[in-house]
């Protein structure tokens, strides 16, 4: 079976003290890093942007995974990329041109996320197989931590595995991910689970080894 991946959400992490807590989840153990970029528009929250990716990149070691919850997409890409992203996800629902938001996320010098709302059939996918790196699958409605996965979401999640096939896409699930969900998510196929809550929970900078333990727990 496939290693699986997880990176840690830093929506759930202290705001104050960014690096720090970057520092704390790559030392106990996390995979990647997963930035939660909200627009207050395309999603009902506000989170941060390419400044903050900036400050936080020279903290990341790993993999700087950016989730771009906003809409347009298309004129925010090459800040991203200039902030360090190493992965830029867009939304299928954040625009009409997904294709070309793809292709411009390639262009500069990122691999390219596809994400889809719980919403939208896995099959719309199917035409930009060729485009992404990374597809993940929302299995909560974006916009906040700490909600309840939707269980629907892993026949979503298997759809897509079964379209994947043996190409090298990474299959990420994002929202609701917990010791309870993992089993299922990672037995539905995904091989990269996002989490806020369940990581950040019980630990903290001055006492970082809870988040090992949440890490290893899922
Ligand atoms: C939701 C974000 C998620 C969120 C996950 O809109 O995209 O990354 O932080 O949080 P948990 O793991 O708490 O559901
Ligand atoms: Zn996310």
């Amino acid at each position: 079976s496939r290693p699986i991946k997880i990176a840690p959400s830093i929506l759930s992490a202290d705001f104050a003290d960014f690096g720090r807590e970057i520092q704390a989840i790559e030392a106990q153990g996390a995979d990647w890093v997963h930035v939660d970029v909200m627009d207050g528009h395309f999603v009902p929250n506000l989170t941060f942007g390419p400044p903050l990716c900036a400050a936080i990149r020279p903290h990341i070691k790993t993999v700087m995974d950016v989730h771009l919850m906003i809409a347009p997409v298309d004129p925010y890409i090459d800040a991203f990329a200039k902030a360090g992203a190493d992965i830029i996800t867009a939304h299928l629902e954040a625009g009409p041109h997904i294709h070309r938001t793809l292709q411009a996320i390639r262009a500069a010098g990122c691999k390219a996320g596809l994400a889809l709302n719980p919403g939208t059939a896995p099959q719309a996918a199917a035409p930009l197989m060729d485009m992404v790196d990374l597809i993940c699958v929302m299995t909560v409605n974006p916009g906040f931590g700490g909600q309840s996965f939707i269980e629907s979401q892993l026949n979503t999640i298997a759809a897509l595995r079964a379209m994947i096939g043996d190409r090298p896409i990474h299959l990420q699930v994002d929202g609701g991910v917990t010791p309870d969900t993992a089993p299922r998510i990672a037995m539905a196929g995904a091989d990269v689970l996002v989490a806020g809550s369940a990581v950040f929970r019980g630990g903290s900078v001055a006492d970082p080894a809870p988040y090992g333990a949440n890490i290893r727990a899922i």
